[in-house]
């Protein structure tokens, strides 16, 4: 059976393509997780799209993952800057997580410079816009061997 990783995306994401396309690019979601089953599909690797607007969601997503999938990619939006629940989550899991944003966080809002992700995730892809969820599957493909 192939390895199979979790892209996950939160709140707001599926409005991405209207969504303040100057900063996030006028690509929408479903673009996006077509390119990231295509793109795994050409690595041998399964991947499963999976968003939601609700922290406790994508609590149970990540909890979920475990024993399903070999990784998450995961741009938790918003939740990235507040939600310790989502550290919590991953730390409890112990799958590797990779930090993904459209934007590149640290050149935006210094309520954006602080993650509550990235001291749990293996590593952070951001400011390439939907290049980065495909940058991420290399990544994540690259870790689990
Ligand atoms: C985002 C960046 C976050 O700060 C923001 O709240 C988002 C999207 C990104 O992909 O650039 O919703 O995660």
């Amino acid at each position: 059976m192939s390895a199979s990783i979790l892209i996950l995306n939160g709140p707001n994401l599926n409005l991405l393509g209207t969504r303040q396309p100057e900063v996030y690019g006028t690509t929408t979601l479903k673009d996006i997780e077509d390119m990231c089953e295509a793109h795994g599909a050409s690595l041998g690797v399964s991947v499963t799209c999976v968003q939601s607007n609700h922290e406790g969601a994508l609590v149970d997503a990540i909890h979920a993952a475990k024993g399903t999938h070999a990784g998450i990619v995961l741009n938790a939006g918003a939740y990235t800057h507040t939600s310790i629940a989502l550290m919590d989550a991953i730390a409890s899991v112990e799958l590797p997580v990779i930090e993904l944003h459209l934007s590149n966080i640290h050149a935006r809002e210094k309520f954006r410079h602080t993650s509550y992700i990235a001291p749990v995730a293996i590593g952070q892809i951001c400011g390439f816009g939907s290049l980065g969820y495909r940058m991420a599957i290399d990544a994540m493909v690259h870790h689990i061997g």
